[in-house]
């Protein structure tokens, strides 16, 4: 975690990359990336983004701030129009670039945009087949990662036939069967409801803490960020304008409020109801739990006999 803010509130962005984090391998790079759409629109500018081995970084920032064209050039499908993208440091553009699906999976906003096949489960092979698997592991992985997001059940149907949840969840599935090294997801967790939501979100944290993998989350779900991300980038008008820890970050209003974004809720309610009891604390909770935790609380808990929650 470097904990820097760099671009600050209504900053200009980062015009050359920073030095990265000397103490984490470093994953991919993207170097003062620009990238100018066919109609002239700046989708990103000069924009440097490091990702980690191991960590869940989030990508937070408005409607048409570039986070989908940030997370189109991660795997390649997306080239930038100048500065560069590197993966384990190879080029994406470069002659290395060819094989870059197997290190980087993107499951996108868009379903539609990654299902094609007849069935499911032909969808969610297909990956694995690519990957030089035999059918039979293929089709393992496959059903394997389809019980995984929940959604066993719907390994024969059609996919344009499905809701745009239940294609979310095959989209899903499809990346998680490849088992990429980093796995950049793209709103995941917009369609769902609350149950499929939790296992995503429970999904996304094991691909961390028992896989290993590296995880780059693009949502305007504050909350999820705050609850799992260990890095947060605030990306406005195509430009990263902050990174930095959840606590820097969803702590910090002024910055926030020129990102144009939201603090997520629990951090509100513990804004709103120290103010309301003139409690002053450094104290930063970003969740429920860590709010019911906090020195604060226990504090005023102190002699009423209330119990503790451990
Ligand atoms: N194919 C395209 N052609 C032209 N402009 C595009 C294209 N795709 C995106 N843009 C523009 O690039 C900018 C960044 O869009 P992008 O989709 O990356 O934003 P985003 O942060 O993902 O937004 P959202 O939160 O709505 O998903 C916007 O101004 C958008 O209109
Ligand atoms: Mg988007």
């Amino acid at each position: 975690m470097n904990g820097s803010v760099p671009g600050g509130p209504g900053g200009e962005g980062i015009p050359s990359c920073a030095p990265g984090q000397q103490e984490r391998r470093e994953l991919l790079h993207v170097d003062c990336a620009s990238h100018v759409y066919p109609d002239g629109t700046r989708g990103i500018h000069e924009l440097c983004f490091r990702v980690y081995e191991g960590e869940i970084v989030a990508l937070c920032g408005p409607n048409g701030a570039g986070k989908s064209t940030l997370i189109e050039h991660l795997n390649g499908l997306l080239q930038p129009s100048s500065g560069r993208v590197t993966v384990l440091g190879k080029e994406t553009g470069g002659k290395g670039g060819a094989e870059l699906w197997r290190f980087v999976g993107v499951v996108f906003q868009r379903s539609d945009d990654q299902l094609f096949a007849p069935t499911v489960l032909d969808d969610v092979m297909f990956g694995p087949l690519n990957l030089g698997l035999p059918p039979d592991q293929a089709t393992r992985r496959a059903r394997d990662a389809l019980a995984a997001v929940g959604a066993p059940d719907l390994e024969a149907k059609m996919p344009a036939y499905l809701s745009g949840g239940q294609k979310r969840l095959v989209a899903i599935a499809g990346i998680l069967a490849m088992d990429p090294l980093i796995i950049a997801f793209d709103e995941p967790t917009s369609d769902l409801d609350p149950v499929h939501g939790a296992v995503i979100e429970g999904i996304i944290r094991d691909l961390r803490d028992r896989r290993g993998k590296s995880v780059v989350l693009a949502t305007h779900d504050l909350d999820l960020a705050s609850r799992i991300a260990d890095r947060v980038c605030l990306v406005k008008g195509g430009s990263l304008i902050a990174d930095g820890s959840p606590r820097e970050i969803f702590y910090n209003q002024d910055l926030l409020k020129a990102a144009g974004l939201l603090e997520p809720a629990p951090v509100r309610f513990f804004r709103d109801l120290c103010r309301e009891y003139g409690i002053e604390t450094t104290d930063r909770p970003l969740t429920l739990e860590e709010i019911s935790r906090s020195p604060v609380f226990s504090r005023y808990g102190e002699g009423s006999g209330r119990k503790k929650l451990e």
